[in-house]
């Protein structure tokens, strides 16, 4: 499961579907070798990998349990095929957690089997907002996990919603976010309008707490954690790139960025130290 690689430096992925024939991720095991070892050319040293957690589509929690036993088989047979490869990432196991109300996400928050290594959750509300989302953030915090809101750059919000300070109100709870490394490039225009000046935006307002992939495997483009990290650095940001794509995953991993969602701690000591994307 784990390889020689020293993943103190180098990219940290937090958000992909590479665990094969799961979800709308990779397929095959080949696929996800492929995918893993260009990740790994591009400079990541560790990927935690998170298929699609369907709560709402699982209606009991015998269903729940099934489902994350599939995740975890499909898992270990490709970190068996893993183990006599070279120049490929450490793998990890944890989900992208759909959960649009408080409901749908206190199934999970128990289960310490499920989430990233250590208290967070990765958590996607759906793409059409319906509402805040913020009983969520409290119901996660309240259960003592943490939560990283999955791209909401992407998210269709509310009619007269604006979408900055929705995020930042879930900021203000305690959540952290993150956005998808090919929003920085327009990638996802057709299906998300305007994410991408949302997430320079966040970039350039120091909002964005983790960039990662949610690398789909061969059918989706806009997956290149190296072509984001240039975008960065011409853009005047790479010590932001630095923080969001390897210091702050290292740090949530090691349960060591833990907001506190109190006002004046926490988070907002951290915040106040960010530099700002541009000059
Ligand atoms: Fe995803």
């Amino acid at each position: 499961m784990t390889h020689a690689t020293d993943h103190s430096t180098g990219i940290i992925d937090l958000h992909s579907h590479l665990v094969p024939g799961v979800d709308d991720g990779t397929r095959t095991v080949a696929e996800s070798l492929t995918a893993l070892a260009g990740l790994h050319a591009e400079g990541v040293r560790l990927v935690v990998t998170t298929p699609h957690l369907l709560v709402p589509r699982l209606e009991s929690d015998a269903a729940l349990v099934l489902e994350l036993d599939t995740h975890r088989r499909a898992f270990d047979r490709l970190a068996e095929a893993t183990a006599d490869q070279q120049n490929l990432p450490v793998l990890m196991l944890g989900q992208e957690i759909w959960a649009p109300d408080a409901a749908s996400v206190q199934r999970v928050t128990g289960r310490r089997e499920v989430g990233l290594p250590g208290r967070f959750l990765l958590v996607e509300f759906g793409f059409t907002l319906q509402g805040d989302h913020n009983e969520v953030v409290r119901e996660v915090l309240d259960a003592g996990r943490q939560i990283l809101i999955a791209h909401p750059e992407r998210y269709h919000y509310v009619p007269g919603a604006e979408p900055i300070e929705v995020m930042r109100c879930w900021q203000d709870l305690g959540a952290l976010l993150q956005i998808n490394v090919g929003s920085l490039s327009g990638h996802y225009e057709g299906s998300s309008p305007g994410s991408s000046r949302l997430a320079w935006q966040m970039i350039d307002t120091g909002m964005v707490d983790v960039i990662a992939t949610d690398h789909h495997g061969p059918r989706r483009r806009g997956v290149s954690p190296a072509e984001g990290l240039q975008e960065l650095i011409d853009r005047g940001a790479s010590a932001v790139a630095q923080r969001v794509m390897g210091e702050n995953p290292t740090r949530i991993m090691r349960d060591d960025l833990l907001p506190s969602g109190l006002p004046g701690q926490g988070r907002g000591a951290d915040r106040l130290e960010q530099e700002p994307g541009r000059p």
